[in-house]
């Protein structure tokens, strides 16, 4: 059968399941959001804005980043690159130094990417469609709902972290999140849940009602103008709903940083792996536990060792033990495997946070 709930007729409980559904409709949902967004909302810029360009990047900058660390990146890159040919022409070294700070470096990359091939082989035209919208690299279901209800009032539901919660806790949906079938009857209950019109606004009131009222931890049920037909509000859910199935199991590594400096140099290399940081500069590197690890001689002879300095650095999914083993050189020598710049320089490099951490903490740049 040809319809948008495919999925439930290929499941045994076709019939119950599809009742389920039609119950979850809820026009109120919608209607009551929607008041709460325009008594509540925040102002924000990419909201003022029809341009697919702008809304692109602010929702790529928002992906995993609240709004208050985004904002000043959105407006650096929107001020830097107006338009997306400037995108396209901007050499990558550029776009990850705006990034710098906000992790997920991919994201700049594939920004980029799409930035050079929209204006390249689209003549700089924006996809207009979820259906192409989606075939950007970087640009996910989310990404492109949010782009294709934003700037086309495309009738797509937009489905992030903030949205499973409030579905999740309203609908009382208590399957995971993080599973095929859990993120297909999420989208389901999305769909059917859409607004006749203005789906734009409704996805931007279902996000911020997420974001500002039905939070993670504390969120404020009490005022809150859904209460009544809440699920979890009223089956004391609110705090073990949405679920997830998994639990992120973080990998350890162990960096090693060289610093090799003297008055005036310093040696970076470049990440070219495959890995976390892609692209992005450092200290030369040596992943090893620090119990085994003495830094390799023929790179610290005729130095001395000045510091050590040992942190724990969490990203989402590896806990890094990271040692800079800093070496003060008289004359900094050549090497062919690294880059030998000026120190004063050092600030044009994209570099991780750990190592923009470590740089102004212990390094003094503008001092010649
Ligand atoms: N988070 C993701 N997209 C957002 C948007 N458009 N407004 C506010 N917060 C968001």
């Amino acid at each position: 059968m040809d319809c948008k709930y495919n999925f439930i007729y290929e499941s045994q409980k076709a019939t119950a399941e599809f009742f389920i559904f039609v119950s979850m409709i809820d026009d109120d949902f919608s209607l009551k959001l929607i008041k709460w967004y325009s008594e509540n909302k925040r102002n924000l810029p990419w909201r003022e804005s029809k341009s697919p360009y702008k809304i692109w990047i602010s929702e790529i900058i928002l992906q995993q980043t609240k709004v208050d660390q985004g904002l000043p990146y959105y407006l650096k890159f929107i001020k830097k690159f107006p338009n997306v040919h400037d995108l396209a022409i901007a050499n990558e070294n550029m776009v990850l130094k705006l990034w710098q700070g906000l992790g997920y470096y991919s994201r700049a990359r594939n920004l980029h990417y799409s930035a050079k091939y929209i204006s390249n082989h689209l003549n700089g035209e924006f996809p207009k469609t979820y259906d192409e919208l989606i075939k950007l690299k970087g640009v996910g279901k989310y990404t492109a709902s949010a782009i294709a209800s934003f700037a086309f009032n495309e009738k797509k539901a937009v489905l992030d972290g903030n949205v499973f919660r409030v579905l999740s806790r309203y609908f009382g949906i208590e399957d995971p999140i993080d599973t095929t079938l859990g993120s297909k009857i999420f989208e389901n209950i999305a769909f059917i849940n859409l607004p006749k019109k203005n789906v734009d606004t409704y996805n931007q009131s279902v996000m911020e009602f997420g974001a500002l009222q039905c939070k993670p931890a504390k969120p404020n049920c009490n005022s809150c103008s859904l209460n009544s037909k809440c699920f979890a509000f009223n089956n004391n859910k609110i705090l073990s709903l949405p679920l997830k199935s998994k639990k992120i199991i973080k990998k350890e590594r162990f960096f090693n940083f060289i610093i090799l400096k003297s008055e005036k140099f310093i040696f970076l290399e470049k990440r070219i792996k495959n890995d976390i940081w892609k692209n992005m500069y450092q200290f030369p590197l040596f992943e090893e536990p620090i119990e085994s690890f003495s830094p390799p001689k023929d790179l610290i002879k005729t130095s001395i060792l000045s510091k050590k300095t040992e942190v724990t650095h969490l990203l989402t999914h590896q806990k890094l033990n990271v040692t800079f083993w800093e070496f003060e050189f008289k004359k900094l020598f050549q090497n062919k495997k690294y880059e030998k710049i000026k120190i004063k320089k050092l600030n044009e490099y994209p570099v991780p946070k750990i190592v923009e951490n470590y740089i102004n903490q212990n390094i003094s740049i503008h001092r010649l």
